[in-house]
């Protein structure tokens, strides 16, 4: 089932565009990761989805519902949550105090939000900070607080823009988890991060996002497709009769970082040993080899360079 579909969907801020005909679906559980550089228009795409800021052109639905047609996006407000990028929280009112806030602002159970807030201002390690004024919160903790407000109605999708942006390791781990234990509540995740090691560890899919959607696949078939295989060879010396005689053999991508070389493959099977013999050929020795996928950073950068 599609929960969040995106057709053509574009938004210009005067001439200047900032997304660029975006089309892409998220399936009902998935976590789907929007990773991108600075300006992307990470942030202006979930504005969009979340009805905040109107599109210029395509079209867009959430949960089956129309963004762009009045009576919907009520129905959308309803069944979203959002970690905002800017936390937006009131600074004068206690941790509690703004999470009931907010929490009301949907038709929700009032016993059920109560149940709620404390089970995840719990969880996030917040509760005995409960009654104290969000303006004496440290900057991780204001996060965690809007982590909060997003959950306590139990929203079918969640909009995350770059939730653990300021948080430590620990606390990190803990929205990891909690993002982890929605999927497996069938609820549907859409992330904004910048975090390659956080896509990568969470996210069914990932889509690259520069202006334009540069790929979207699962971080395997990403690194698979785009990075490619390589293998590396850790040498005792390298020379450049070895580097002529192993370019004699690959015409691809050799690179060569004081005693290791480490080179594209489409076949490292076949091609690892001819590399080996090239390199004890041409008088190397070598002191171990080692077959790696490219990182899905690299396979970012590449993408988002290109
Ligand atoms: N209200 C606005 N008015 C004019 N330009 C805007 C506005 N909001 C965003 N932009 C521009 O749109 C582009 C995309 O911005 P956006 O905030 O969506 O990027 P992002 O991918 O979220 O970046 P970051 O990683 O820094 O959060 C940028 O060039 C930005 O300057
Ligand atoms: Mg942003």
């Amino acid at each position: 089932m599609v929960m969040i579909k995106a057709d053509g969907l574009t938004k210009r801020f005067g001439n200047a565009t900032a997304v660029d005909h975006l089309s892409f679906q998220v399936q009902k559980g998935e976590v789907f990761g929007l990773l991108g550089p600075n300006g992307a228009g990470k942030t202006t795409t979930v504005r969009m989805l979340c009805c905040l800021i109107s599109k210029t052109e395509g079209n867009a639905s959430v949960g089956g519902f129309d963004i762009s047609e009045k009576e919907d996006v009520m129905k959308i407000r309803k069944m979203i949550g959002i970690v905002h990028d800017n936390v937006g929280l009131y600074e004068s009112l206690s941790a509690y105090e703004n999470l009931e806030f907010f929490g009301r602002m949907y038709e929700f159970p009032e016993l059920k939000l109560h149940e709620n807030i404390e089970k995840y201002m719990k969880m996030l390690d917040l509760w005995e900070r409960k009654d104290a004024p969000v303006a004496s919160f440290s900057k991780g903790m204001k996060q965690k607080v809007a982590v909060v407000r997003a959950l306590v109605h139990e929203p079918e999708i969640l909009f995350m823009d770059e939730p653990t942006a300021n948080l430590d390791p620990e606390a990190s781990k803990v929205i990891r988890d909690t993002i982890l234990d929605l999927k497996k509540e069938n609820r549907t995740i859409f992330l904004n991060t910048h975090n390659l090691d956080e896509a990568q560890r969470i996210c069914d899919r990932i889509g690259v996002l520069n202006t334009r959607m540069i790929a979207v696949d699962t971080p395997e078939n990403l690194e698979a497709a785009i990075g490619g295989r390589r293998t590396t060879f850790v040498l005792e010396e390298l020379n450049s009769r070895i580097m002529d005689a192993v370019r004699a053999r690959m015409p691809r991508e050799v690179h060569a970082l004081d005693n290791t070389l480490s080179v594209e493959m489409s076949d490292p099977d076949k091609e690892t040993p001819e590399i080996v013999n090239a390199i004890v050929g041409a008088g190397g020795k070598i002191k171990s080899v080692k077959e790696t996928s490219a990182s899905l950073e690299e396979v970012y950068l590449k993408l988002v360079k290109e």
